[in-house]
């Protein structure tokens, strides 16, 4: 099982994407483990974004993620990390496949709705950037027997 940090941005919100974009992790079967609502600070913002200092999009990045308010969530999941990834699509909406939520909903190259990890390491440090420990929260999901296959015991 791995987690991975997925921010809905300024857009999405804006644009009452929301329940669109949140429904289709839910019904992949992923978990919910931390989900809030903020204003992102240009601190966290910088943080979140510091591979990409130096860049000539990183300050207009900056201003959009701070121009209004996102969601962060924390998912779990088997591979979450490159399936949450592939669910995205291609950064630029003009490029990003259909049926991607990127694909199906963007066009902008900046306002592509959302943000998500690429690798463990990114998502740890970015988990950790917008989530204390006691903000993410380990339980059960009933229906986990049912998307995961667990008749012989482990995970197929
Ligand atoms: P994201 O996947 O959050 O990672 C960095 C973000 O910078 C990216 O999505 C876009 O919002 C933005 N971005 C990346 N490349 C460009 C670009 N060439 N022009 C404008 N914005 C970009």
């Amino acid at each position: 099982m791995q987690n991975t940090l997925v921010i809905l941005k300024p857009d999405a919100i804006q644009r009452r994407l929301i329940g669109k974009i949140i429904t289709r992790f839910e019904e992949k079967g992923l978990q919910i483990m931390g989900l809030k609502l903020m204003r992102m600070t240009e601190e966290l913002a910088r943080r979140n974004y510091v591979q990409h200092k130096g860049r000539d999009f990183y300050e207009p990045l900056v201003r959009f993620m701070t121009s209004s308010p996102v969601i962060v969530l924390a998912l779990r999941g088997k591979e979450v990390i490159e399936t949450v990834r592939k669910m995205a699509g291609f950064t630029f909406g003009t490029k990003a496949e259909p049926g991607t939520i990127r694909g199906d909903y963007a066009i902008s190259n900046r306002f592509n709705l959302i943000h998500v990890s690429d690798s463990l390491e990114t998502a740890e440090r970015e988990i950790s950037i917008f989530f204390k420990k006691d903000e993410l929260l380990e339980y059960e999901n009933v229906d986990t027997p049912w998307v995961y296959d667990l008749s012989q015991g482990t995970i197929v």
